[in-house]
Parts: C-alpha cells; sequence; structure tokens
C-alpha cells in the first residue's frame, strides 16, 4: 500500500521506494503539506510552529488563534485573495465579480489505476500505482479541486493534477489552473532551470532563490527552446552525486509557469502548471478543468540521483510500450545532405551508400510535398509532389525497401503557408486576429489545432499519405512560436481557451494517427528541440534534440537535456565537419560518441564521404548496435560537475546489474603540457572485477569508482575517449 490515511489523525501518507509525502486535513479542513523527502516513519506535522506574524491575517472562525494564518501555512493547493498572500494554485471570476477562492477539504478516495484523464497525455500506471483523491471545496462560489496523486513507488515519482469543477448555479472563470503545488516549510535551495534558444536548448542555469518571486515558463505556444517545463529545487550544497533534490516536470507542450516564491519566514513555495498569462476558461454548471499532470520526484543522491528517477519514470511510464525496448533504428536523414534540392534518384544514392554502411533506414525531410522548394511556400499542401520527386511516393518508398531500408517522412502538420492551396481554400484556419495581419515566423502561420474540422482535415491529409506508401517514421516538425492566437470559430469571451485548446487538438491528432498507425515511430521537433518536454514523449518516443548538429555544441545541449530526459529520447546525428551551424571541425569518431549517446544516426551526404570515413561509420554503427541497450536502459551519470572550468565533459553508462560500463569523455580544450583527464566512474560493484575492452586490465569497481581513472594525453581538437568495462 503506498497510499495511507490515519482516520485519526487525518494524515495522508504517500511512500515511494525511498521518498515519502505527506500532508494533513487540520481542523479547519486546510489541506497542510507537512513533508516531501527522504522516507521517515510517523507523522511530520510537528515541523508546523505557528507564531502571530504581523499582517498576516486569521480565518474568520480562527479569529481567536492569531498564529493560524493562512499565509503561513503550508499547504497542498492554495487559494486565493482569502488571506494567503503567497503565489495562488487556482484563481476564479465569478458572475458577481468576487475573485476570492477558499479551499476546504470535504473527503478523499484511494484507487488503484489512473483517473481518466480525457485528451491529455499522462503517465502510464504500473502494477502498484494507486492514486489519491482529495476534493477540496470552495461552497460559496461552488467550486471543487480534485487534486489527484498518483504514486509510482518503483520510480520515486508523486504524479499530480487538479480537476476543477463548476459546482455552483452560475458560470465561472478559471483564470489560474496550476497542476500542483508544493510548500517547503524548510531548506535553503538553488534552482536549476533550463532555459536556450534555437540552436541552443535547455542550458542549465543554477540560481540561488532569491526572497520574492522567481518564475521561468513560456507563453509561446509550445514548450520552447527558451524555458522548458523542468525544474530542480536542490540543496544549496547538493552536487551531482550527492544532497538533497527536487524535480517538478510538467507534462504539458503548451504554454507553462515555474513559480518559486521564498516567503517571509523562509518557507519555499513550487507552483508548476499552464501559464495563466492569456489563459482564461469558462465554467458552465457542472463542467470540469482538467490540468496537466505534473511529475515530481526527490532524490537525496544528487542532480545524478534525480534524473536517474526521471529516466526511469519516462522510459518505463510515458513512453508508449511498444518501443520502451524495441531498438530504434539508425537513420540517415536527408536535411543536411540536400536541403530543399532534390529528387527520387539522389535520395536512392543517399540509401545504397547508407545501406553499405549499415543504417537502416532514411528519412525524407522537408520538400517532397505541395510547392516547396524553400521555405516560404507549400505547408498545409501535403500532397506528394511527383514532379520534383519523378515518381510517387510509392515508388520511391517500395524502392527504399527494395535495398533493405525502412523509410520515413517529415511533416510539419500545424503549420499553413500563405503561399499554400490550403491557405487559399481555408483562410479562416489560420490563428489571426480580426482585421490584423498576424505575426509569421519563417513566412507561415500557425493552423488554428483548436478546431476540430482543422484536425480531421490534417487526419485525413497524412492518412491519405501513410495509407500510400509503407512509411515506418514520420518527423513531426513545429517551427515557429504561436502569436496571435485567436480561432475564428470561438467566440469573444472563449479566446482565453485557445492556447489551451490548441493543445488539445495537436493530442487528439497524434493520439489518432498512433491508433490508427500503432507501429508508427514519430519523432518529435520544433526547430530542433523547442517541444522537448514529456508531453510529446507520450507520444514520440524520441524528440529531435536540436538544429545544432555541431558535436561539441551537443555536449552541452545533451547534457542539459539530461538532468530530466533520458539519452533513449534524444535525437541526435553525426553530421558533416566542418557542421553547418558552427563551422567547427571535429573528428568523426568524436561526433559518433556524442552521437551514440542519442537515438543516433547519420544528417550528411554520404556521396561526400572518402573511403576511410565510410569504413569508420561502419565501425561506429556495429559499436553502437553492440552498446545499444546499455546506452538505452543502463543508468546514465554526469561524470563532471556543471561548469566546473575543466576541459572535458564526461559522463557514463552502467548496466543497473553493475556487469558493464560504458565511459566517454570529450576533450573540450586542448592545452599543451596539460593534466590528464581524470574522472571517478559510478554504478559499478566496488568488489567486482572489471575489464578494460582492448587490453588486459582489469581494475576492481572500488578502483574504479574511489580511485578513478586518468586517460592518457591526446593532442589535436576534441578528441575523444571511450572505454567499456565488462565484469568478470
Ligand atoms: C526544422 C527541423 C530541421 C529540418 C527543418 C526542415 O528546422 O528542426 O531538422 O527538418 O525544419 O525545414
Amino acid at each position: 500500500m503506498s497510499i495511507q490515511h490515519n482516520d485519526q489523525t487525518h494524515v495522508f501518507s504517500l511512500t515511494t521506494a525511498h521518498t515519502l509525502y505527506q500532508m494533513k486535513a487540520d481542523a479547519n479542513g486546510v489541506l497542510l503539506h507537512l513533508y516531501y523527502g527522504r522516507k521517515t516513519d510517523g507523522e511530520m506535522s510537528y515541523l508546523i510552529r505557528m507564531t502571530d506574524r504581523g499582517f498576516s491575517g486569521n480565518p474568520y472562525e480562527m479569529r481567536g488563534s492569531r498564529g493560524y494564518s493562512l499565509d503561513t501555512l503550508p499547504q497542498e493547493y492554495s487559494g486565493s485573495g482569502v488571506g494567503d498572500f503567497r503565489l495562488p494554485s487556482v484563481q476564479t471570476v465569478s458572475e458577481n465579480g468576487s475573485r476570492s477562492v477558499d479551499l476546504r477539504f470535504v473527503d478523499f478516495a484511494i484507487r488503484k489505476g489512473r483517473p481518466a484523464l480525457r485528451g491529455l497525455p499522462f503517465a502510464r500506471e504500473a502494477e502498484d500505482t494507486e492514486t489519491l483523491t482529495v476534493t477540496l471545496r470552495d461552497s460559496v462560489i461552488g467550486l471543487d479541486v480534485q487534486l489527484n496523486y498518483r504514486v509510482f513507488p518503483g520510480e520515486d515519482v508523486i504524479v499530480r493534477s487538479a480537476r476543477i469543477i463548476n459546482t455552483g448555479k452560475q458560470p465561472l472563470r478559471l483564470e489560474k489552473a496550476a497542476s500542483a503545488c508544493v510548500d517547503f516549510l524548510y531548506g535553503d535551495f538553488d534552482v536549476l532551470h533550463f532555459h536556450g534558444r534555437h540552436c541552443m536548448e535547455r542550458v542549465p542555469e543554477r540560481l540561488r532563490l532569491p526572497r520574492g518571486i522567481a518564475s521561468f515558463g513560456s507563453r509561446r505556444g509550445m514548450s520552447s527552446h527558451h524555458s522548458n517545463p523542468f525544474v530542480i529545487l536542490c540543496d544549496r550544497h547538493a552536487t551531482e552525486n550527492a544532497g538533497d533534490c527536487y524535480g517538478c516536470m510538467l507534462m504539458y507542450s503548451g504554454n507553462h509557469l515555474e513559480e518559486m516564491e521564498v516567503d517571509q519566514a523562509g518557507s519555499t513555495r513550487l507552483v508548476s502548471g499552464i501559464h495563466p498569462d492569456g489563459f482564461s476558461w469558462t465554467l458552465a454548471p457542472g463542467e470540469a478543468f482538467q490540468t496537466p499532470e505534473v511529475l515530481l520526484s526527490y532524490s537525496a543522491d544528487g542532480l545524478n540521483g534525480l534524473s536517474r528517477h526521471y529516466h526511469d519514470m519516462i522510459r518505463r511510464r510515458v513512453i508508449a510500450p511498444r518501443w520502451q525496448e524495441d531498438r530504434r533504428p539508425v537513420l540517415i536523414n536527408s536535411w543536411e545532405a540536400a536541403y530543399f534540392d532534390f529528387d527520387a534518384e539522389k535520395i536512392l544514392r543517399f540509401g545504397r551508400a547508407a545501406k553499405d554502411m549499415g543504417i537502416e533506414m532514411l528519412v525524407l525531410d522537408d520538400g517532397w510535398f505541395g510547392k516547396r522548394n524553400d521555405d516560404n511556400s507549400g505547408l498545409g499542401d501535403w500532397v506528394v509532389n511527383e514532379s520534383k520527386l519523378g515518381c510517387s511516393m510509392k515508388e520511391l518508398s517500395d524502392r527504399i525497401h527494395e535495398m533493405g531500408l525502412q523509410f520515413g517522412l517529415w511533416f510539419e502538420p500545424e503549420m499553413v503557408s500563405e503561399d499554400s492551396d490550403l491557405y487559399r481554400a481555408h483562410p479562416d484556419w489560420a490563428l489571426a486576429d480580426p482585421d490584423r495581419k498576424a505575426m509569421l515566423a519563417r513566412n507561415q502561420w500557425v493552423l488554428d489545432m483548436s478546431r476540430q474540422d482543422v484536425v480531421d482535415y490534417l487526419f485525413d491529409a497524412m492518412c491519405a499519405v501513410l495509407d500510400h506508401a509503407k512509411i515506418e517514421y514520420v518527423k513531426w516538425d513545429f517551427n515557429r512560436s504561436v502569436a496571435n492566437c485567436y480561432s475564428h470559430a470561438l467566440p469573444a469571451d472563449r479566446q482565453g481557451e485557445v492556447a489551451h485548446r490548441f493543445m488539445l487538438g495537436t493530442y487528439q491528432l497524434l493520439e489518432r494517427l498512433l491508433a490508427r498507425y500503432p507501429d508508427l515511430i514519430i519523432e518529435g521537433c520544433s526547430g530542433g528541440g523547442g517541444r522537448f518536454d514529456a508531453g510529446m514523449l507520450y507520444y514520440c518516443p524520441q524528440i529531435w534534440c536540436s538544429d545544432d548538429t555541431d558535436a561539441i555544441e551537443r555536449l552541452e545541449i545533451q547534457r542539459g537535456t539530461s538532468y530530466g530526459y533520458p539519452v533513449s529520447a534524444m535525437g541526435s546525428h553525426v553530421s558533416a565537419s566542418p557542421n553547418h551551424q558552427t563551422g567547427r571541425a571535429v573528428p568523426l569518431d568524436t561526433r559518433g560518441i556524442v552521437a551514440q549517446s542519442g537515438t543516433f544516426g547519420y544528417e550528411l551526404n554520404p556521396g561526400k564521404l572518402s573511403d576511410a570515413e565510410k569504413e569508420e561509420i561502419k565501425k561506429q554503427i556495429a559499436d553502437y548496435r553492440r552498446f545499444a541497450a546499455l546506452i538505452a536502459h543502463g543508468d546514465y551519470y554526469r561524470l563532471t560537475e556543471l561548469n566546473d572550468g575543466r576541459d572535458a565533459e564526461a559522463w557514463m553508462f552502467a548496466a543497473r546489474d553493475g556487469s558493464e560500463a560504458l565511459v566517454n569523455l570529450v576533450l573540450t580544450h586542448v592545452r599543451a603540457n596539460g593534466p590528464f583527464p581524470f574522472v571517478k566512474l559510478q554504478g559499478l560493484i566496488p568488489d567486482a572485477a572489471y575489464r578494460l575492452e582492448g587490453t588486459d586490465r582489469t581494475y576492481t569497481g572500488a578502483a574504479l569508482m574511489y580511485g578513478g581513472f586518468s586517460f592518457p594525453l591526446k593532442s589535436g581538437d576534441y578528441a575523444a575517449y571511450q572505454l567499456h568495462f565488462t565484469r568478470i
């Protein structure tokens, strides 16, 4: 039983393998947060102290107890306007204009399995998943909030969401609906958040939480390159391998906000959910709003420990079961090889060369449909351009399959070009304010995915292509931020719903396509990694990590991504040198080692490779096949601390049973007469002996973990090392 309720004290205890989450409905019906952290025994309510803090008032019924204030008590889901002056979790506007929400405990239920989350991605339940639903009520405005807590003991994750129901007789307008609120009574936290830009996603930045409010989020209609919906609160002294770390990951791909407030007494409130800016949702009597889920986790074993919880959670409970065990194909993508300049013969030449090197799938990127010879036209017209290809898609696909390769295609479903038949036929299908020209980006507009007719059109158009030719893979792109988020299908007072309805439309389309093509791999993409989140990972087992394919830049991008997401989800390819984005030259073996820590593939013109390079690629692919299971399913460790000023980046994979390990190190700066690169390994069995592949040297796990390993010096830019240890 991972969820327990004490009838006497009204304490709820949620336990995972290593953690305890505790809360209590007090005598006033306020649902108090007691504790989240390393497993303890017994009740943690002794941690709550009360004192009369000036300017923190008391609920009317507690007027005799001046120490009892909603402003200072730790709460599970904060209301608004009734005396808690910290961040609200929910904000409503009643018919009479009142904006107050005062939530009190009504009842609870404990069930096996999951509550239905209609239209949204969710964590897939395990055998032992239990759900606690606690209902809070504001009987004045007629509002119920059902807080759902789903406990995943094996992954050390607690999944929260809220269902907000209008139980009154008048319509209610919802202006904020967070997925979760966690109040940490004590702690001195740093926050790690993941900012970025196109071509440099998920850059970790570690900051001391200031007094007041710090917030990160996206209003771009997508989870964004600029701010990932994942934050970590960690002890100020936490390192990669030690210290308290809390993660908060929103399972959502649209606008989001992560807020942290350190209050007058040093307590920290964390609130995560859909971004309230621009959001408003009308709830008629009886209607409900379901928030996305948020994945919470705690580790005492530092940032690496926390990352491993998320890796397990995503690999087992987010990625579709179809792709949890199977190795994804090694692919070659046509984008950096040809951009828009190709015909079928050229693509077939790529295919033949790729097949010779051991590549398993060919992906035809942008440019195969409509009038699309550059990025100014054609989006929305998902009709094969046979005159450009010189044949039908079926003929091309058949010939690729005859070579023994699988075949994939690029789509950008949610977009439309002004210069397209779709836009000419349905100008009202694009998001745009009335009487205003919408913002263009990459010369394209955004389709109104909140409309069912748009979703239906896209489903039919994509099925027509996927039914006509054999296609095993789709790259699903999304190449601009959403502005002018106005739907011509909704009335004026419901425009605040468009951004979220947009995401529901996208999720519905993904859901329907996967129901029809259960073996299709959909790789998410958004100008690289602009929509890399747990919501998309529910549908897409892999997401293109960045349009920056420079291996040295990728070290940073993939490291930043690894804090929350497993390498098995990171789309990563070997591209040409000098690199197309940076002009940097990087040795082929280094490019291979970096791309190997991902889904692995190639993004270059094989016709331009020398014979020696082709031979090296054959070996890379053979090595990848050997290590693929360890990389995809092993425990991942960052071996270098963040921004430690060293000239190397190192990381490793250790089999959970301690049987083998793969260690990678890339020199980011070569120095004359420099120190030997050095790391301490992780995840080995201390008293087991390991042989280093290619040598007859053996080491104990203890020696490699406590004494470490030093590498010989190498000269030349960006040298890499890869070591494989096997237990003997
Ligand atoms: C985006 C993707 C690229 C490529 C282009 C095609 O930028 O991230 O990989 O598919 O679109 O236009």
